[in-house]
């Protein structure tokens, strides 16, 4: 299917394309992972806190490069929208992390234990995930048309430079 948007405007697909293998990767992880294994379970956590950091830095981004534009833009067209408004509002982020993060102590715990978490970090990543995926697909379906609505060309191609460099510096 031809993209909907020229892709020099086109502000989310690149960085989702990223977020989308990510997603792949801690998929197949969690599937191979060892539970009972010390060492499997650590390279699992390590791998996660990347993907994690990696995403919360991708939020960041969005934050405060294009929905605050958004929302100012928005707002001089005295147009609402709560769905802009709350985009990124729930912790379901720092949640993911923290339980990633407190994974480490289970290292040293018993194999069972190790399960018990591992069914839990488990469920927690399957539901991220059940909730990310169509969080981004909003963003390409509802966010995208409202940029190419309220931002002229030459605006939404700066930003969209600027949105790829500080995702590869971040
Ligand atoms: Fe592109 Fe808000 O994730």
């Amino acid at each position: 299917m031809a993209p909907r948007w020229p892709e020099e405007v086109d502000v989310f697909s690149v960085p989702h394309s990223r977020m989308k293998k990510l997603v792949h990767k801690y998929s197949d992880l969690i599937t191979t992972t060892d539970f009972r294994d010390e060492d499997h379970l650590t390279t699992l956590l390590e791998n996660l806190k990347n993907v994690f950091s990696e995403f919360k830095a991708h939020e960041r981004i969005e934050n405060m490069l294009i929905m605050k534009r958004l929302r100012i833009k928005l707002r001089a067209a005295s147009v609402t929208s709560a769905a802009v408004c709350n985009c990124h509002s729930d912790n379901r982020l720092t949640d993911m992390l923290d339980l990633v993060l407190d994974g480490y102590r289970w290292t040293q715990k018993t194999e069972r234990e190790r399960q018990l978490y591992g069914r839990k970090l488990r469920h927690a990543l399957e539901d991220f995930t059940q909730n990310f995926i169509p969080h981004m697909e909003e963003e390409e379906e509802v966010f995208q048309p409202m940029l190419m609505q309220y931002f002229s060309y030459e605006e939404l191609k700066e930003l969209k430079a600027k949105v790829i460099q500080q995702h590869c510096i971040s």
